[in-house]
Formats: C-alpha cells, sequence, structure tokens
C-alpha cells in the first residue's frame, strides 16, 4: 500500500505566483510558518517591494524565502522561474499561482487589447505554469490555481474575466487526469468576492453591498478565508483532485 503523498509542509519548496502582497502574500507567510521554503513570484516592478516584504515575513516565520521576478504570460519567463527554483531547492513539492486580473465592463466596451490582456493574464499564464509545474513537481506534489466564484454566476459585466478564468477549470480537469499516475493533486479554488485591492476599482458603492450581501454574514470573502483551503489542500486535502472549490460564504453555488 503506498504511502499517503505529502501530509506535511516542513522542507517543501513551494512556488506561488502573484505572491508580492494579499492572498499570495498570505499564502506564502502562512507556508512558512510550516516550515515550508517559498518561492515569492511577483511580476510588476512596484510589487517588488511588497515580494521583498514578503520574504522577511517568510524568514521570520521559520520558512525559507527568495523573491523572482517574471511576466508569467510569457513561456520562457515561466519556465525560467521554474529552473531557478529548482536550481535554490533541489526539488520543487507545489505549485500554487494566483496572479489574475480583473476589467468589468459590458460586453459591447471590451477592446480587443483588453481581451488579449486578460486571456493572457487569466487563461495563457494558467495553463504554461500548470504545464511546467507538472514537468517538475514531485510524484505526490500539488498543483493550485486560483480562479473566481463568478464561474458558477449567471451575471453580465464580468464577460472577458470570468470568462478569460473559465478555461482554467478545464486545463486542471485534464492535467490532474494525466498525473494520475504519479498521485499529483490538481485543483482550483475559485475565492468570493475578497476584500483587497483587487477588487474594489472594478466596482462601485452599490455592486459592493450586492457582493457584501450575496453571501452568509454580509461580508465579503477574506484572504485568511481563502488560506486554510490551500493548506488543506497542499496536504491533507490531497485526496481531491480535478476540482474546483468554491470558497465564498455562498456567493454562488454550483
Ligand atoms: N479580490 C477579489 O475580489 C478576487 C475574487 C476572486 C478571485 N480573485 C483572484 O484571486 C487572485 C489574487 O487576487 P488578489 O485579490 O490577491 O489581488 P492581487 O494581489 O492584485 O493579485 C493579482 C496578482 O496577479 C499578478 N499578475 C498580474 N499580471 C501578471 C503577469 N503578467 N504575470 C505574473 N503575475 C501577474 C500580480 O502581480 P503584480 O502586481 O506584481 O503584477 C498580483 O500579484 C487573482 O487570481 C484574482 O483573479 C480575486
Amino acid at each position: 500500500m503506498p504511502e499517503r503523498p505529502g501530509t506535511s509542509l516542513n522542507g517543501k519548496a513551494v512556488f506561488v505566483g502573484g505572491a508580492s502582497r494579499n492572498l499570495g502574500s498570505l499564502i506564502c507567510r502562512t507556508l512558512a510558518a510550516d516550515g515550508a521554503r517559498l518561492v515569492v513570484h511577483y511580476n510588476s516592478p512596484s510589487s517588488k517591494e511588497g515580494a521583498e516584504q514578503t520574504v522577511e515575513a517568510c524568514k521570520a516565520a521559520g520558512g525559507e524565502a527568495f523573491a523572482i521576478q517574471a511576466d508569467l504570460t510569457r513561456v520562457p519567463e515561466v519556465k525560467r522561474v521554474f529552473d531557478e527554483t529548482l536550481n535554490a531547492y533541489g526539488s520543487l513539492y507545489a505549485s500554487v499561482n494566483t496572479a489574475g486580473m480583473v476589467v468589468k465592463k459590458p460586453m459591447v466596451e471590451i477592446t480587443e487589447a483588453e481581451y488579449d490582456a486578460m486571456m493572457a493574464v487569466n487563461a495563457k499564464s494558467a495553463y504554461f505554469v500548470m504545464q511546467e509545474a507538472a514537468r517538475r513537481v514531485e510524484d505526490g506534489g500539488k498543483i493550485l490555481t486560483v480562479v473566481t466564484s463568478l464561474l458558477a454566476a449567471f451575471t453580465g459585466n464580468y464577460s472577458i474575466y470570468a470568462g478569460a478564468k473559465a478555461p482554467v477549470e478545464d486545463f486542471t480537469r485534464a492535467l490532474a487526469r494525466e498525473l494520475f499516475g504519479r498521485r499529483i493533486s490538481v485543483n482550483n479554488i475559485a475565492p468570493g468576492p475578497m476584500d483587497t485591492p483587487f477588487f474594489y476599482p472594478a466596482e462601485d458603492e452599490d455592486s459592493i453591498a450586492y457582493h457584501k450581501s450575496s453571501s452568509m454574514n454580509g461580508e465579503l470573502t477574506k484572504i485568511e478565508d481563502i488560506v486554510p483551503w490551500v493548506r488543506f489542500l497542499l496536504t491533507d486535502g490531497w485526496w481531491a483532485t480535478g476540482q474546483t472549490f468554491f470558497v465564498n460564504g455562498g456567493y454562488t453555488t454550483r
């Protein structure tokens, strides 16, 4: 009977995409406290300071960490990030990709440039990070991607955001099946509207009130509500694979 894979994060290398602040940063800091060795990825030059602060917080929490910059919409950059991860840590246990971008507009107003940018960050980068993770993650490892609870919503104005996250469900189901023999769990987490600066620029007072009223306690999802799911799926939750978990206080269900 094979041993149950990966139920401790102590000494395990974890790549976190989009980790300079908000959800990605809290994931790093939490896993560092479990003894994980973090790769703290950031993209924009303005995120460098946040990434460095996240590295320091990881070290203070008892983990190892280093920061790395990359535009994950470019496949050679994705490969470089994983090369550097393997060079630094010698192995890779898990990839957790939180990279994303939102535009909220009626479909008739979406430009070609917005379409291309949204597909690049939400779908293409998710695909190639998963692909490279599948090549590099050790047997018994984990691959997680953050999508959105809008995948279960019947609503307007998010056509290009939800539409660009939607393919990730199929990428995940396919990869999960392809990795059966290696006991690598591949899943998505779909948060509800989260109380981070990512959320507010796309919304107005009325829509914020609506989003809040659509959860069981009248509040937005907090990053602290999502991180325990990440931790669980990377450890004792290994038996779930090919799934999308809606973690949203009841905002949408399916
Ligand atoms: N906040 C919400 O309401 C909400 C709800 C449901 C799902 N989500 C999803 O949750 C995830 C985290 O969101 P958050 O609220 O924590 O906001 P956030 O901190 O702004 O996270 C988005 C991340 O995506 C990264 N990113 C953007 N373009 C990239 C690129 N070309 N290459 C690599 N990384 C890139 C950003 O890095 P740089 O800033 O360094 O470019 C940033 O770290 C996202 O996938 C988002 O779609 C958010």
